[in-house]
């Protein structure tokens, strides 16, 4: 299989170099060769992306009292798909070389493009591509049913629209949120993680009353840039940009995007749209069960609730992080992650300064007892240099070291990733200081 074509952004280059270097990210199936623009999160990286869905699911879920939760599966109906529109409308539209048979995605290339960016010779007229993954349900071939990898986490809520709202006592306003993966067959891709064919997404549907459209419009849209601004961010680089009408998906009449400036420019990283009573309509119609809401707080009345979706991705976020966070410290010869200690993979770590006279034992002990606490790391190999710069890279934001002193008066170096600033602490206080910092 392909791999992705070299990165023309030194900054993504270099995070990609970084990442497998430090274990955030591979490219899948590399020792065959690697599969394109799918990827594999290593030890650090699946830390950074779970500490992403937990405080979401947190700040999203568990903090709200009128938005729960589902966990519903990749596999659907597979009419699901036709009601929904992505049959009909989810296409990009593709043209291919005559030659060379790449192919690229017709607007994201200069109007008029007629010859093939790569070999210069003739493209073909362009097509519609559906994007959606196509598999089989069934054991034998003869009775085997066509499906498709779900393409957003969106629809998997929709279905289950009745069944949550019998099953709970929500009133409207209400939402319903999960996140998993999802899967398109992109035309075009790279970037890393940017546009991968195999991702995750985090998306909330919000049921209100039609008329309240605009303004839960407006809350959603800055509840969720502002959280953005919450994993640490920079809020000049973070900006919301309200869709043109011919930008607007089949299923929405107004929408906001939350965008990231990129070293390829400001791109999304979330959507967060009006998508009206459309999705409940269309499954009424197509699985003619009823999918109403019924407000008895307004006499029992029956109403088809309106709809605003915010749709993140995780691997998104991820990458707006690690690019975020990127920072040559020319002064001091090093790269550092600056991530928030919130999100941070590790936000410890505990050296020994040599590896004698009692104190991996004491840098060993401490260790353990804060990884009950936070996530931890423990080395010893290498100049004590080395381990700072490694720590540096991976992100972790603090890192204690036992020395001489240490196992006179049970004090230890607690050292600051972006400052470097040293300072002696007691070994029994570590637990309550480094709390208060990791939690802001
Ligand atoms: N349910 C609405 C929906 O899926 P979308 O704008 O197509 O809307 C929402 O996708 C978010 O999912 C995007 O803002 C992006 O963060 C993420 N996303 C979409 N396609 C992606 C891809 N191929 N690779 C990585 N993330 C993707």
């Amino acid at each position: 299989m392909a791999k992705s074509k070299p990165m023309s952004y030194p900054l993504m280059e270099k995070l990609v170099a970084l990442s497998r270097r430090r274990g955030f990210l591979f490219q899948s199936s590399e020792i065959y060769g690697a599969i394109n623009a799918v990827w594999d999160y290593g030890p650090l990286g699946v830390e950074l992306k779970r500490n992403v869905k937990n405080i979401w699911w947190q700040d999203m879920i568990s903090s709200r009292d009128n938005i729960v939760g589902m966990d519903t599966a990749i596999l659907m109906h597979p009419e699901t798909w036709v009601a929904s529109g992505h049959v009909q409308n989810f296409h990009d539209p593709m043209v291919e070389c005559r030659k060379c048979k790449r192919r690229y995605r017709q607007d994201h290339l200069p109007e008029n493009t007629v010859r093939c960016p790569e070999c210069g010779d003739e493209l073909g007229e362009p097509k519609q591509f559906n994007l959606m993954f196509k598999t089989f349900l069934g054991s034998t071939q003869e009775n085997a049913q066509e499906i498709y990898l779900r393409p957003e986490t969106a629809q998997g809520i929709f279905v289950n629209f009745d069944n949550v709202i019998s099953s709970t006592r929500l009133k409207l306003p209400f939402g319903i949120a999960q996140m998993g993966k999802s899967f398109r067959n992109e035309i075009t891709t790279g970037n890393f993680i940017f546009r991968s064919r195999e991702f995750e997404q985090m998306e909330m549907e919000f049921f209100i009353r039609p008329e309240e459209n605009a303004h839960w419009l407006e809350y959603w849209a800055q509840e969720r840039l502002n959280w953005f601004v919450s994993l640490g961010i920079r809020a000049e680089k973070l900006r919301l940009r309200p869709h043109g009408p011919d930008e607007l998906a089949h299923y929405s009449t107004a929408c906001y995007d939350v965008e990231y400036e990129f070293p390829f420019g400001f791109s999304e990283l979330e959507g967060i749209a009006d998508r009206g009573a459309y999705d409940l309509e269309q499954h009424q119609q197509h699985s003619r069960k009823k999918l109403q809401f019924v407000d008895q707080e307004r006499g029992n009345e029956k109403l088809t609730p309106a709809v605003i979706e915010s749709s993140a991705g995780v691997d998104r976020t991820v990458l707006v992080l690690m690019a975020d966070a990127y920072w040559e410290d020319e002064a001091n010869n090093r790269v550092v992650m600056r991530f928030s200690p919130k999100v941070a993979p590790y936000k410890v770590a505990v050296f020994p300064l040599f590896n004698k006279d009692g104190m991996p034992e004491m840098a060993d002990a401490i260790y353990k007892k804060l990884k009950k606490t936070m996530p931890a790391f423990y080395d010893t190999a290498g100049s004590i240099g080395k381990r700072y710069r490694r720590q540096d890279e991976a992100g972790t934001p603090f890192c204690i070291t036992v020395d001489h002193q240490s196992l006179e008066d049970q004090t230890v170096t607690l050292r600051d990733r972006d400052s470097l600033e040293q300072i002696r602490v007691s070994a029994d206080s570590l637990i309550g200081l480094l709390l208060e910092k990791v939690m802001g």
